[in-house]
């Protein structure tokens, strides 16, 4: 008969779409040869097929050897090695069209063959319709690409998981790099959320960066991220701002005194869409939160001379400065006033009291002020052109903010959240997650609209952010519940999915399941795919890197791929601290690592500036953040710079990090820049002399 070399055995034992096969005493064990190939017979992951009629049924080997046979023949078979055991996944027409699901079922003694390479190609490959990527091969098929289809892909929301290393971000990359190619998607539009700035590097041709603390000398592209607080919700801005409340009453003291600051605002600049009778507490309305601090700020901590006539405001008792001045603070470097001492001496006509009504707020009201004077929150509540002033007037709205977002020619936007400070991580994703959600729910019938225009979320080191606490939960259960109507899609990257919330994992249609040795991890995902294919998530653990098991929507079967690595300048920066680099200092693209020397005077002056100034950033670096550079021929250097009146050397390797040693004399420079190999006089003369940080 035709299929005489594929032919493996028949079926024995049908249990819903798992069936049990007794491998022929004549079929081929080991290798066997197909139109010159060479197949493994019966090795798990890999595929079968069943003639039935005008139809084949492909189905997945999941087991194999005794412990496939089926219950009712154990007794008749104790060695029944010969057995494997298959899953039946789809269904496939002889003119070669491939459908997930099955139309009819096999029955016992059909025979079961092997898959050949030009099966598969029938399966897999469709390269040409438009809506296909290709992010690698099939493993094992070099020939054969792994397509995915962006429909399903971003509609039906993914997931990417495996241990550290194992290839998220170079994956990541890959469909990155191949859904934003302008010339077959030029209105493709995606966010990333960068918590780690991996991605800045490799897509920056493609990309918007949005960087808290960016930096904005000549060249760098990257923009400050502003995200203005009175675009917040009441309930996200107490959480970054006031803190708890210890009552209702207090809370809605707060509440109230925004929503007044935020009417007064619209009284006098009118904005289309909200007027005062439908405003609320939670419209983004712009006011001056310096002024409502120092408002309350006097209304928890002033004091006044009690027997002065008129109104207690009008008889504050300020303390006075070494000049005589009363110390009245200023609103807005929100620098609090200094009042002084309650006073009731017996024998002193001088009476000082707390003013009447004082508020019991002062907890908060001190949080909110510490707050608005770092100036790691200055991204929220000094936000540039969106900062209000003390009557709410604005230098631009948020259309300009979220134009720059989601409407800009580029279709990636990196929002790089490597500034962001911890504590308010979550709210910050939140709030990013839900303005830009917001927006494009209302706006889903306008060209720029969700339904019009797609847009995925990609969502780096989910873990994080998606546990079971916090606003990003929220608002993310929400996308991946209902996204899909409005034209979000979500991609979460975790390298702990157990630690995921369920809910939004059960939602993803599509997992790229990279290696993954952890068994509760791989629990959750077996648990999170739709497919009953234990058998393939069992091969987790023993993945190479960048080698992904795709299940779900945006494949049409199972794939076992390799995914491909994009070019070394392309790929995620994966910030991982070099202990000791194999390359060796020579040719080592990082300035330190326990196998180099150390400069001999440790400056700690230095490293407690930064700590006090909550910045990584010290003067001598903000002053002069990157300079040019003049590219140079190097196994590890890119470019050098040098400033001679800081005495500023600058080296920019080739991975893209780029240093700034300090106190380096002009030969030292000079001696590099001539130097036979740059390399070599910068690991002996530079390193382990001077110190440097990374800029
Ligand atoms: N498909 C691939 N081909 C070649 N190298 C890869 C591939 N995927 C990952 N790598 C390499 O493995 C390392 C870790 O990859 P990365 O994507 O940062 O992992 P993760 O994000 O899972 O921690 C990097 O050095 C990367 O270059
Ligand atoms: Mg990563």
């Amino acid at each position: 008969m035709a299929f005489k070399s594929t032919y493996l055995g028949t079926i024995q034992d049908v249990s819903g779409t798992s069936l049990s096969v007794a491998l022929d005493n004549t079929a081929p064990s080991g290798l066997t040869y197909v139109d010159g190939e060479g197949y493994r017979i019966g090795q798990i992951g890999s595929f079968v097929k069943i003639p039935i009629g005008y139809i084949d049924l492909f189905g997945i080997v999941t087991q194999v050897g005794a412990s496939a046979v089926p219950d009712n023949q154990i007794l008749s078979q104790p060695y029944g090695y010969r057995w494997i055991k298959v899953q039946l996944i789809g269904e496939g027409q002889r003119n070669g069209s491939f459908q997930r699901g099955i139309s009819q079922y096999p029955t016992i003694s059909d025979e079961v063959h092997l898959v050949s390479e030009a099966d598969l190609k029938n399966i897999y490959g469709q390269p040409d319709k438009p809506y296909f990527v290709k992010v690698g091969h099939i493993a094992g098929a070099e020939s054969i690409p792994a397509l995915i289809d962006i429909n399903k892909l971003i509609t039906r929301h993914s997931a990417i998981v495996g241990t550290t290393g194992s290839g998220k971000s170079t994956t990541v990359a890959s469909i990155l790099n191949a859904i934003s190619d302008p010339l077959r998607y030029p209105s493709a539009r995606v966010i990333v959320f960068d918590l780690h700035g991996e991605y800045g590097h490799a897509l920056k041709d493609r990309a918007n960066i949005f960087k808290v603390n960016a930096d904005k000398t000549e060249g760098s592209i990257e923009k400050d991220l502003f995200v203005p607080f009175w675009a917040l919700s009441f309930e996200e801005l107490c959480n970054i701002s006031f803190g708890k409340f210890n009552n209702e009453k207090d809370e809605n003291i707060i509440l109230e005194r925004i929503s007044l600051a935020k009417r007064a605002s619209l009284k006098k600049y009118a904005k289309d869409g909200v007027n005062e009778d439908t405003l609320n507490v939670d419209s983004p309305i712009p006011f001056s939160l310096n002024k409502l601090w120092y408002e309350l700020y006097h209304e928890c901590f002033a004091t006044y001379y009690s027997k002065n006539k008129g109104q207690a405001f009008q008889n504050l008792a300020f303390e006075n400065d070494e000049e005589g001045k009363e110390f009245k603070g200023d609103l807005i470097n929100a620098v609090p006033p200094i009042f002084k001492k309650v006073k009731n001496d017996a024998g002193d006509d001088e009476k000082i009291n707390y003013v009447p009504g004082g508020l019991n707020v002062g907890q908060q009201v001190l949080s909110l002020g510490s707050k608005l004077r770092i100036p790691r929150f200055d991204f929220l509540f000094k936000p540039g052109k969106w900062t209000p002033k003390e009557d709410g007037a604005t230098d631009f709205d948020l259309d300009s903010l979220i134009k720059d977002w989601i409407g800009s020619d580029k279709p990636i936007t990196i929002m790089d959240l490597s500034g962001v400070p911890n504590s308010i991580l979550n709210t910050i994703i939140g709030v990013l997650l839900r303005i830009i959600y917001d927006g494009l729910f209302w706006a889903r019938n306008l060209s720029q609209g969700g339904r019009n225009r797609p847009l995925l979320l990609l969502m780096e080191e989910a873990h994080n952010y998606l546990n079971n606490e916090g606003s990003a939960l929220n608002i993310v259960q929400k996308i991946v519940k209902e996204g899909r109507k409005y034209g979000i899609g979500a991609m979460i990257v975790s390298q702990r999915p157990s630690e995921v919330n369920s809910t939004i994992l059960s939602q993803c249609g599509t997992f790229f399941a990279l290696r993954l040795a952890n068994a509760t991890d791989r629990g959750h995902i077996t648990s999170a795919v739709t497919d009953n294919l234990e058998g393939l998530t069992s091969m987790l653990p023993i993945l190479r890197t960048g080698e992904a098991i795709i299940l779900g929507e945006a494949v049409k079967l199972p794939m076992r791929a390799l995914i491909d690595a994009p070019p070394k300048d392309r790929r995620p920066d994966s910030h991982d601290p070099i202990i000791y680099d194999e390359h060796g200092e020579e040719d080592s693209m990082h300035p330190g690592g326990w196998g180099s020397r150390m400069e001999e005077n440790p400056n700690y002056k230095e490293f407690v500036e930064t700590w006090r100034a909550q910045s990584p950033f010290i003067k001598l670096t903000n002053k002069s953040k990157t300079m040019n550079r003049q590219s140079v021929s190097s196994s590890n250097i890119a470019s050098i710079g040098y400033d001679a009146n800081s005495q500023i050397l600058e080296v920019e390797f080739l991975n893209g990090g780029v240093y700034q040693y300090f106190d380096a004399p002009q030969h030292i420079y000079e001696g590099l820049m001539s130097a036979g190999s740059h390399g070599e006089y910068l690991a002996q003369n530079i390193k382990g002399a001077y110190r440097y940080s990374k800029v």
